[in-house]
């Protein structure tokens, strides 16, 4: 006997980061945490009141796979307000997150052995589950020649595929998509019968033009979408997909066998984000400042080797100036700062090892103290 092959999956090794944050937070009680990829504030007022009440007046028995219809719609409705597309209920699943989501469209759109190209850097877990599914993650190296974004030109080096994950604005980077570069990557997809899933959980954070959806420019598009970042109900575990009509019974079958349904409780509480953009909005106001705190106080000290972000809460920002082991940096910002960062190899094996993700979420005078130690350090190595 011995254990399946998919478990020998590579580690989020921003999880692992996060432990070795803690452990020193639980033994010095100083750590400015920039490693971690989620909002720092609890679910809206709204949410945290409709799940008090659906405490006493819902059994929580199991819902539909696909979700509530009552969610469904008013995620659907949510396409027509935001960016005026008309969705119909129907093509929308509520999911386990968008990890729920991820490994739902990754199984019932691809076969074992098939291709799908994934951006280098990229969010790790698209990588990691594909592989642990069987299907071949094909990397497209993107850098700051095109904002690290795919284009249709790096896709045609890529050979056959059968599918690309996008992510935009992505995780590492907060880079987005723009209009046309968006038709560009799905007329491209169309052309050559590619499946386009488009992570779109950073829309809502974002900081200039609104980040258009996939679903403007390929009405076939998966897209995958969460109430864990705009939203900040990260442990409620709950997301949403809009999938095109081939996928809707696939994807609902392999919902009932796998989850049954998402958790009922955060279900009913999800209703109510929809209408708390003023405290969900005020918190994007707070990572914005964060954002510029950062551009300026590491741009003083030379450290602005990144694209700038057009939405999340991430800087993915080239280190080779100071090292070729951005884990060991790392681990010395945590060891000799207490500050917590993510190194780059958990997003881009291949060139990683250069570059650190710094994550703004959490508050301006964390971040402002984090960028001050930061820059300290910088400075004293540069003299
Ligand atoms: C790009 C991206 N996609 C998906 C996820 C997973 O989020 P969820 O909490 O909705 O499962 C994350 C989490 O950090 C992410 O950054």
């Amino acid at each position: 006997m011995r254990p399946s092959r998919r478990g020998e999956v590579a580690p989020f090794y921003v999880m692992e980061v996060m432990k070795a944050a803690s452990e020193r937070e639980k033994a010095s009680g100083d750590v400015l945490h920039l490693e971690v990829g989620q909002p720092s504030t609890s679910a809206p007022a709204a949410v945290l009141q409709a799940a008090a009440e659906g405490l006493t007046s819902n059994r929580l028995g199991y819902t539909d796979a696909t979700g509530i219809p009552d969610l469904r719609r008013r995620i659907a409705e949510h396409y027509g307000n935001r960016y005026g597309i008309s969705v119909d209920p129907g093509r929308v699943v509520v999911t386990m997150g968008a990890s729920g989501g991820l490994v739902l469209a990754f199984l019932a759109a691809f076969d074992a052995g098939q291709r799908v190209a994934v951006t280098e850097p990229g969010y790790p877990c698209y990588r990691n589950t594909l592989e642990a599914f069987g299907v071949e993650p094909v990397p497209i190296p993107v850098g700051p020649t095109t904002r690290f974004v795919p284009t249709a030109e790096l896709l045609a080096q890529a050979g056959s595929l059968d599918g690309l994950m996008i992510a935009s604005p992505a995780n590492p980077t907060g880079t987005a998509l723009r209009p046309d570069e968006l038709a560009d990557v799905a007329g491209f997809c169309k052309e050559n019968g590619i499946r386009l899933i488009a992570d779109e959980i950073y829309h809502g954070i974002e900081y200039g033009d609104r980040v258009p959806t996939a679903l403007s420019v390929d009405p076939d598009a998966v897209v995958l979408q969460s109430f864990s970042k705009y939203y900040s109900m990260t442990g409620w575990r709950l997301g949403w997909m809009v999938v095109p009509e081939d996928l809707v019974r696939p994807i609902e079958r392999l919902a009932q066998n796998l989850f049954i349904s998402a958790p009922t409780l955060s279900q009913l509480a999800a209703l109510a984000a929809f209408d708390a953009t003023d405290e969900l909005d005020a918190n994007v106001v707070r990572y914005a400042a964060n954002r510029e705190i950062l551009i300026d106080g590491l741009g003083e000290v030379g450290l602005n080797h990144f694209a700038s972000p057009d939405g999340a809460f991430y800087f993915y920002i080239d280190v080779s100036h100071y090292t070729d082991d951005s884990q060991e940096l790392c681990r010395v910002w945590l060891d000799g700062l207490g500050v917590a960062c993510t190194p780059g190899i958990d997003f881009d094996p291949a060139q990683g090892h250069r570059y650190v993700r710094l994550s703004y979420s959490e508050s301006t005078e964390d971040i402002a103290e984090a960028t001050r130690r930061i820059a300290g350090w910088i400075r004293s190595h540069e003299s």
